[in-house]
């Protein structure tokens, strides 16, 4: 079982407040089709954490992702959705974090490049810089500069906890490492400290950065004054995307870094090689027939990941969605016509999008600007609590 313990080796402690903010099995569809949150809210109307919309201060919302690897389709329904679906209801900060990219080894020419196509395909699915602010995460210095007043609040007992640097520092173990690479949730702190975050919309993988994050700001505001608020992870419930798995290992979380290409739907691959992929999928060993399409993630794993997919691309459970099927060919085919409804029209936008490069330059020059303001706010407050010497 994965230790999802916190640094203090406590059970995480994290509201999981997209359950209680849209219920169990809660589903968006922020490409603009059909079924979605209960009721029909305004834009900017806001949602306390009883899921009753409510008055007064705007929540703020911030998170962040790589510009390395595909973007597959674990990241749209664990993460991307989310943040498209958040950007009507609260203050939303999204920012491409190129600074974690260069925790791994990678080649600085492919990394600007990264960047830029990253902003461009968050864009394409659906964030809209006239309602979040949309930037690249080395455009404010803050970032890197609070993750060094933070690296003096952390220990290296609870980093050493963290079960992605194990599994990230990789078979030449911890030695050859970067530094960098287990500091690395400590700088995810600092991206979402600096913005007053109230929620974090993150796949499961990160539950155990986001209790870090926590337990840094509650130790940090106890010790020098308040100074951070404390934020909430967003994780989809059960059966909402917050873990789709690889589909030939439908025990492993699908992953940018799998071994092979063939259990991973790349948000660019060709329809014709995602109907491939989805077709070659692993199903269960009990042959077809009643009862074999259940929802069941331990004893069907590869079947249940479908059965999610499917759930969390169109609406409705997949304990639900499973009793309308007898065979395997069916799911099959019907999982495929889901993902391409979202990826077809995706990748259209994309290439549209990338004809104008000059419009993204300007979207990020913007969203620099305001989230520079806001960072650059909470960075004085944190110096002033350290004591550090105004210039
Ligand atoms: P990363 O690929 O690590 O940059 O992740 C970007 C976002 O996608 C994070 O919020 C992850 O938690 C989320 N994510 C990554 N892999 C998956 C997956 N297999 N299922 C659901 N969410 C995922
Ligand atoms: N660590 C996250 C991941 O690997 C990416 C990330 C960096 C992030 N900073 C963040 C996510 C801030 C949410 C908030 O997916």
């Amino acid at each position: 079982m994965r230790d999802t313990r916190g640094p203090s080796g406590r059970v995480s402690e994290i509201t999981v407040v997209l359950c209680q903010l849209f219920g169990p099995g809660a589903s968006c569809r922020p490409l603009g089709t059909g079924n979605a949150r209960p009721g029909p809210l305004r834009p900017g109307t806001l949602l306390g954490v009883n899921g009753e919309p409510h008055a007064g201060e705007t929540k703020v919302v911030l998170s962040g992702i790589q510009p390395t690897g595909a973007v597959h389709l674990g990241n749209y329904l664990g993460a991307l959705r989310w943040w498209v679906d958040f950007q009507d209801r609260y203050d939303a900060f999204y920012c491409v974090v190129d600074l974690h990219a260069l925790t791994v080894p990678g080649d600085p020419a492919e990394l600007s490049q990264a960047t830029f196509n990253m902003a461009t395909l968050l864009m394409a699915a659906g964030l809209d810089p006239g309602r979040c602010t949309l930037f690249v995460q080395s455009h404010v210095h803050e970032h890197a500069e609070l993750a060094w007043l933070l690296e003096c609040t952390a220990t290296m007992g609870e980093l050493s906890r963290m079960t992605q640097f194990k599994d990230k520092s990789g078979k030449d173990g911890e030695e050859s490492a970067r530094l960098g690479l287990f500091a690395y949730p400590v700088l995810m702190a600092a991206d979402i400290l600096l913005y007053q975050a109230d929620l974090v919309p993150v796949g499961d993988d990160q539950r155990q950065h986001l209790e870090l994050t926590r337990d840094l700001a509650q130790r940090w505001n106890s010790r020098y004054g308040t100074t951070f608020k404390v934020p909430d992870a967003a994780i989809p419930p059960p059966g909402g995307g917050a873990r789709i798995m690889d589909l030939q290992d439908p025990v492993h979380k699908m992953s940018k870094s799998a071994a092979s290409g063939a259990g991973l739907i790349s948000l660019f691959d060709d329809p014709k090689l995602i109907e491939r992929k989805v077709k070659r999928a692993v199903t269960d060993l009990d042959p077809p027939g009643p009862g074999a399409v259940r929802w069941d993630p331990e004893a069907k794993p590869g079947v249940s990941n479908l059965l999610e997919l499917l759930a969390a691309l169109r609406g409705g459970r997949p304990a639900e969605i499973a009793a309308g099927y007898e065979s395997y060919g069916r799911l099959k085919s019907d999982a495929t016509d889901a993902v391409l409804e979202m990826v077809v029209p995706l990748q259209e936008r994309y290439r549209a999008l990338a004809r104008d490069p000059a419009a993204i330059r300007s979207v990020l020059a913007q969203g620099a600007a305001r989230a520079g303001e806001v960072a650059a706010k909470t960075m004085g407050a944190a110096r002033s609590a350290l004591g550090l010497l105004p210039r």
